[in-house]
């Protein structure tokens, strides 16, 4: 087979299996990959009063963002600098200091330790405050990167901030809706890819072909993220992009709403996803509905179902490597092109 067919798709053969399998390429993944990318943490609603704090992870790494009394978003690796214990969990507001909950160290917002309880004399405040992080905003979205060289967000997505705003222009208004968290049986690089072809649209999710009419739907590359979108048959436009490597933003324009999917690797063969929707306040009834539909019982968990059978086939001895139908239209798979060119460069580049 020469790989073309008579409608000009062609064959192309995709990143070989063990690049989901081996523990090997996964601890690798780690430096080259998620400690120099930028990731989506917050929203501005989350982030919007003096002390409101947010945690997360960049892969294994415990993280957390907070609004200064200075109104400045600082963020700082999740740990205290006694011995470890986390700072904050989840989201909260910690008006006038941080404590940690284990020997009660307190650190300011602007991450310098305030006082090592029983030892306020012999501590080095200046050596003992928190490890900060980069933390950038783009549409009222904030995103955090591991590596302090990193390129700006605005630099290495250069567009995405314009796109996010001319279908959403009221993102930064949003609010916080509703959220929700699934562990998915994959490698997290097998559920990015379902997330990049509409190859499987038609017939893996007859749900989402009964609202989106595929007819008008096109797909996107832009280096380091990517975009599909299309026209929703009850009126008004369904987008989603994809951030290189873990962030995936979906918006629509009936409902008016913002889902963020963060994906948090856990092993080679596993991740976690944090979906949460954001929309106007005065519209939360309507958005209860749009959660229920499209993230909780339709195509997120059929999308987590396809990559978990997809992380047993790739340890099959019946698939010696994968392949990409490559084509016209929004049926071809060369965004994964695009994504497996971008995670073979960071690994092994
Ligand atoms: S670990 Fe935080 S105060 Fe001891
Ligand atoms: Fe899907």
């Amino acid at each position: 087979m020469d790989g073309t067919t008579e409608s000009g798709a062609r064959l192309e053969p995709a990143l070989s299996n063990e690049y989901y399998t081996s523990a090997e390429i996964y601890r690798r993944e780690h430096p080259r990959i998620f400690y120099r990318s930028w990731l989506f943490l917050a929203h501005d609603s989350d982030l919007a009063k003096t002390g409101d704090y947010v945690a997360g992870h960049v892969a294994d790494q415990a993280v957390f963002a907070i609004r200064g009394r200075d109104g400045t978003v600082r963020a700082f690796y999740n740990v205290c600098r006694h011995r470890g214990h986390r700072i904050v969990e989840g989201r909260g507001q910690a008006e006038r200091v941080l404590i940690c909950p284990y020997h009660a160290w307190s650190y300011e917002h602007t991450g310098a330790l305030r006082s090592a309880r029983g030892a306020e004399r012999g501590a080095d405040r200046e050596l003992l405050g928190l490890r900060s992080i980069r933390i950038e905003r783009i549409a009222g979205l904030w995103f955090v990167n591991l590596d302090p060289d990193a390129q700006p967000l605005a630099e290495t997505a250069p567009g995405l901030e314009e796109q996010l705003l001319g279908e959403s222009p009221q993102l930064p208004e949003y609010r916080r809706l509703c959220e929700g968290t699934f562990e998915v049986a994959c490698n997290w690089k097998v559920f990015v890819e379902n997330g990049l072809e509409c190859y499987h649209c038609a017939p893996a999710h007859p749900g989402f072909c009964e609202i989106v009419d595929l007819n008008a739907y096109d797909i996107a590359s832009y280096g380091t993220f990517t975009r599909h979108w299309g026209e929703m048959k009850a009126g008004g436009r369904y987008s989603s992009w994809k951030l290189f490597p873990l962030t995936n933003l979906r918006s629509s324009s009936d409902v008016p709403a913002l889902v963020t999917f963060q994906l948090r690797p856990l092993a080679v063969d596993r991740f976690v996803q944090t979906l949460t929707l954001y929309g106007p306040a005065a519209r939360a009834s309507d958005h209860a509905r749009l959660y229920r539909d499209w993230i909780d019982t339709s195509f997120v968990r059929e999308d987590m179902a396809l990559a978990s059978s997809v992380q047993i086939g790739l340890s099959s001895r019946g698939l010696p490597g994968g392949l990409l139908m490559v084509s016209d239209g929004y049926e071809s798979e060369h965004l994964l092109v695009d994504f497996q060119t971008w995670v073979r460069k960071a690994l092994d580049g």
